[in-house]
């Protein structure tokens, strides 16, 4: 028997989810943005995904884009907005236990002439709201922030820091792709700017992410070519994957509440188990609800991985 426990790599893609697209794969087809009856079918199922994303987000359709991955959408946001905000300011915040895709995106844009201040979380794995009110400087144009953490899962006080942020008119960009479907919020609630998402950590397939821009945020594109996402991201339309999000988004927010619960009781229960035989848990519970992050008191991690993988546990 094998036992998968990497969630936060990759979910397996849900049978509803695949059966959602599936008509979007073989029976329509055509391109989204021309203007004939097969590429309307698709618009329509291209728009209407989007319109279930922001809804059940809480953003308006004008404000989420479709991208390839949360890879795409954290360059997107990080890049696109250094450079139509540089002539404000060249200093940019991030955590330093961000994902590579917003890590790596800052080292680009250190080497392109902007100061990054990478933020060190406290001892539980938390940014405090003060630790970025002491790093903000006159010249402070962007800070990115992740809602949870991708490796010990820990959330982050996104409201109390969107609130500092908006009050000095600086601009906030969470990637929020942990935290979607698992944590149950309201964007607008939150109060970011720019949020990263991705559809493959939610049963739904890879390949398609969106990014939220609130109206009125000005961004420079990544790829140029074709007008397609409102003329902000270019390149066909995947109506197959956008239907496959919308779909896979869907499931997971019916009943967030007890979904998370649950899941939350499994892993607690787990946890309590792994403790008794001598684990530590790393950070505190202020965290996602699927999340541990634990270890072993001399055991390497890799020695652990690779004896659990022969056990056919990931
Ligand atoms: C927090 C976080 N951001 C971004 C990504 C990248 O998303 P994608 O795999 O869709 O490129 C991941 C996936 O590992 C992630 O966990």
């Amino acid at each position: 028997m094998s036992i998968y426990l990497d969630y936060a790599a990759s979910t397996p893609l849900k049978k509803e989810v695949l059966d959602a697209m599936l008509p979007y794969l073989t029976d329509y087809y055509g391109n989204a943005s021309s203007t004939h009856s097969f590429g309307r079918r698709m618009n329509q199922a291209l728009e209407k995904s989007r319109r279930l994303i922001s809804k059940l987000i809480g953003c308006n359709k004008d404000e989420f884009y479709f991208v390839a991955s949360g890879t795409e959408a954290n360059n997107w946001a990080l890049k696109g907005i250094a450079e139509k905000y540089k002539e404000k300011g060249n200093h940019i915040i991030v955590s330093a236990f961000e994902h590579p895709a917003v890590l790596n995106t800052a080292k680009h844009l250190e080497e392109n002439g902007f100061d990054v201040t990478y933020l060190l979380p406290d001892s539980q794995g938390h940014i405090t709201v003060e630790s970025v009110n002491e790093s903000l400087t006159d010249q402070t144009i962007l800070v990115s922030i992740m809602y949870v953490n991708n490796e010990v899962g820990t959330i982050q006080p996104l409201k109390e820091i969107a609130a500092l942020l908006r009050e000095k008119e600086i601009i906030f960009h969470s990637d929020g792709v942990q935290a979607l479907g698992y944590l149950d919020f309201d964007i607008k609630d939150l109060g970011v700017d720019l949020m990263s998402f991705s559809s493959h950590k939610i049963y739904g397939p890879t390949g398609v992410g969106g990014l939220y821009i609130r109206k009125g945020i000005k961004i420079k594109s990544l790829l140029d070519g074709g007008a397609q996402e409102r003329q902000r991201r270019a390149g066909t339309s995947h109506v197959a994957g956008a239907v496959g999000f919308s779909e896979a988004l869907k499931l997971r927010v019916e009943n967030i509440q007890d979904t998370s619960k649950a899941l939350k009781n499994k892993r607690d229960y787990l946890l309590d188990g792994l403790t008794k035989l001598g684990c530590h848990l790393n950070g505190d519970l202020n965290r996602h609800p699927g999340n541990m992050n634990i270890r072993f008191d001399d055991i390497p991690g890799e020695t652990l991985l690779m004896n659990l993988d022969l056990e056919g546990i990931a």
